[in-house]
């Protein structure tokens, strides 16, 4: 595991998103694994600045993380639409290489299976950012999730739905589950970069990076991890 310290958010943000551009230059066909939430908006608006240089987003296919169930794709809070307002919608990727587990789907066990295999066709992810929950969450695997999960449907719990509900009008139009890639899907990319800012997520970064190995703490899973990197600014690396 290699740690990198930046001075701020902003920092934080150009080191990931060079870490993405330099990969896309090398490999313009590449499978890319995506978070929505605060933290990677800063490298998702620098991606955009490279697109408009010139970066090549036409070959890439990307996996989302996960998606709350019940909310349509054209829901504002949904995270579909969230990736195209912050992304998708501005860059040349193809549309027909964008997953995102379906929240709308009639029978969510069934689309976990489809996600899987999607993910299986596509020959797995060769780059994925992750940010991390206050409680060590990554993806929406809660604490608690076996490590052996694969795209799964979750419970959230009531210190995730209270840290999303500015999304939305009010806490009670949080929706209670979600789809989201398991800790399994996660640990088979081929490089994985989680990015952290603020002291609130210090305690979570430091349980991941010195903590015991434990489903009490998903992120201490990437201990595990051949080949990943902590890009945190100084704030949510206060502990470690
Ligand atoms: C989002 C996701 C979550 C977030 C985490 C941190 O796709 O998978 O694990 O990365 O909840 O969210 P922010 O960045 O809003 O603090």
């Amino acid at each position: 595991m290699e740690i990198i310290v930046t001075k701020n958010y902003d920092e934080m943000s150009q080191v990931a998103a060079d870490i993405f551009r330099k990969h896309l230059e090398k490999q313009p066909k590449t499978v890319l694994g995506l978070a929505t939430g605060s933290t990677p908006i800063g490298m998702y608006q620098k991606l955009v600045e490279y697109h408009k240089a010139g970066l090549d987003f036409s070959q890439v296919t990307s996996f989302n993380l996960d998606e709350y169930i019940g909310l349509a794709g054209d829901h504002p809070a949904s995270y579909r639409y969230f990736m195209e307002e912050q992304l998708f919608g501005l860059v040349n990727i193809n549309p027909e290489n964008i997953f995102i587990p379906n929240g709308a789907a009639e029978d969510p066990e069934a689309e976990c299976r489809d996600y899987e295999k999607r993910l299986r066709a596509a020959g797995g992810i060769d780059l994925q950012v992750l940010g991390i929950g206050t409680n060590g969450h990554i993806g929406f695997n809660e604490p608690g999730t076996p490590f052996d999960t694969t795209t799964h449907v979750v419970e959230l719990t009531a210190s995730t739905r209270e840290a999303n509900a500015r999304f939305f009008d009010s806490i009670d139009e949080v929706p209670t589950h979600a789809i989201s890639m398991g800790i399994k899907s996660i640990m088979k990319a081929r490089r994985i970069v989680l990015l952290a800012s603020g002291e609130n997520k210090a305690e979570a970064i430091a349980q991941a990076v010195k903590g015991p190995i434990t489903p009490g703490l998903p992120a201490s899973v990437l201990q595990l991890h051949p080949n990943v990197q902590f890009i945190i600014d100084e704030a949510a690396g206060r502990l470690l």
